[in-house]
């Protein structure tokens, strides 16, 4: 790994947008780490990117550290976080009629567990000498 190799690390990145930016980033000579809750998926779309993996439930802070101190034995530092990972679990309610309980697993994924990831990247992330932190988000957000 080249020392001025900017790493990134992408939450969610298996597939879609975070699997797109993954590769986008690979191209430029980035060293890149993709997130994902299944082992299997993670590892299987790290090896068509030739990127790094970790395994990553941001509702899960136990995992979220794991990932943390992982990244932080391999790489001591992290350039860019990409917050990517969120679900929408329904694509046409209005928030007059969305069920309490699907904006709550919303609201836990999305908006805690965004939160939780950064928390746990934040001392890495310090260790950058131009460290960034982009957060997607979107219409419903
Ligand atoms: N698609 C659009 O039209 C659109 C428009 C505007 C904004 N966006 C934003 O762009 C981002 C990506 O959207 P997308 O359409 O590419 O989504 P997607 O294909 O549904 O992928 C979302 C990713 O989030 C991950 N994820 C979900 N829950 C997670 C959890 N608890 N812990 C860790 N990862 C979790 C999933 O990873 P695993 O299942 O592998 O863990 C999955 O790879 C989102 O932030 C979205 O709000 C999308």
């Amino acid at each position: 790994m080249c020392a001025d190799k900017k790493i990134i690390m992408i939450t969610g990145a298996t597939r879609g947008i975070g699997f797109a930016a993954a590769q986008l980033l690979g191209s430029r000579d980035a060293t890149v780490v993709i997130g994902s809750r299944d082992r299997e998926r993670a590892e299987s779309a790290a090896s068509k990117l030739g990127c790094h993996f970790v395994q990553l439930d941001i509702c899960d802070q136990r995992s979220v550290n794991s990932a943390a101190t992982l990244l932080t034995e391999r790489f001591g530092r992290l350039d860019v976080l990409v917050n990517n990972s969120a679900i929408l679990l329904d694509h046409y309610a209005s928030l007059l009629d969305l069920k309490p309980e699907v904006l709550c697993e919303t609201l836990e994924t999305n908006l805690i567990g965004t939160l939780r990831v950064t928390q746990a990247f934040l001392s890495l992330l310090q260790q950058s000498p131009s460290p960034r932190i982009i957060n997607l988000s979107s219409g419903a957000g």
